[in-house]
Formats: C-alpha cells, sequence, structure tokens
C-alpha cells in the first residue's frame, strides 16, 4: 500500500550553494547530510510538515544526478513514495506492468529501503519506493 509522499527529490548542481536557499524557502534547517556512495549522491534533508525535501548532488561522473543534470537544469528529479511493504508493491508494480529498476530493494538515504520505477511506464515521471528500515 502507498501511504503518502515521503519526500520530493531536487537535483542540484552543489548542496552548499543550495541548502540556504531551500531553508530560507521553508523557514526550517537542513536536518540531515548523508553520502550514498552505492548512488554517487550526496543528500540533504529538509522537512515539510510530515514530507521531506531530499536535496541530491552527484558525487560522481557516474552517478544518475549528473547524467540528469548534464541534459536538465537542475529542479524536481523524482518523487518518493512511502509504502507498508516494498517487496509486496514492487511485486504489484510489476504486475500491474509498471517497469523496475531495482527488482529488489536497496539502502537509501535516511535509513530507507528503497527501489525506483522506470520513467517509461510512469509518462517520465521518476518514482521511488522507500520504506523505513526496521533493522
Ligand atoms: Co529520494
Amino acid at each position: 500500500m502507498v501511504k503518502q509522499i515521503e519526500h520530493l527529490g531536487i537535483a542540484v548542481e552543489s548542496i552548499d550553494a543550495t541548502v540556504k536557499t531551500f531553508e530560507a524557502l521553508l523557514g526550517t534547517e537542513c536536518y540531515k547530510e548523508e553520502m550514498v556512495e552505492s548512488e554517487g549522491v550526496r543528500t540533504a534533508f529538509l522537512m515539510v510538515g510530515t514530507s521531506k525535501i531530499e536535496l541530491l548532488e552527484a558525487t560522481n561522473e557516474n552517478s544518475a544526478i549528473a547524467k540528469y543534470l548534464q541534459k536538465n537544469r537542475g529542479g524536481f528529479h523524482h518523487v518518493a513514495f512511502e509504502v507498508d511493504d516494498i517487496e509486496a508493491e514492487l511485486k504489484r508494480l510489476e504486475g500491474e506492468g509498471f517497469q523496475l529498476i531495482h527488482q529488489t530493494p536497496k539502502g537509501g538515504a535516511d535509513n530507507k529501503r528503497i527501489a525506483f520505477l522506470h520513467p517509461k511506464s510512469t509518462h517520465g515521471l521518476l518514482v521511488e519506493l522507500c520504506q523505513e528500515r526496521t533493522d
């Protein structure tokens, strides 16, 4: 079951150069910064009510964020939906005909297990599923 929008991912050239803008916009301070080496990203999170904004900066040129920024200006990158059972949702969505980027969940930032759907099957929207890690 999809529970809520957990966060919106925003691609930026530099977290250091942009985090103050988002802090001023939202009137709140970034509460966490975290590297995700497996994805080649540095992340920073700000709360918006019960949802979050995730800023994403590439840490190497093979990062999906580096490739995204070669084709696009920075800005909206992905929506992350919180789910109660990520394996069950991946199975359900595959059954519905969605194309999965990750067949099984992997470790993500902010204590999450995550998996992405291919934007080909969502009319161009990059969708992340995430579930709080409990181990
Ligand atoms: Co995300």
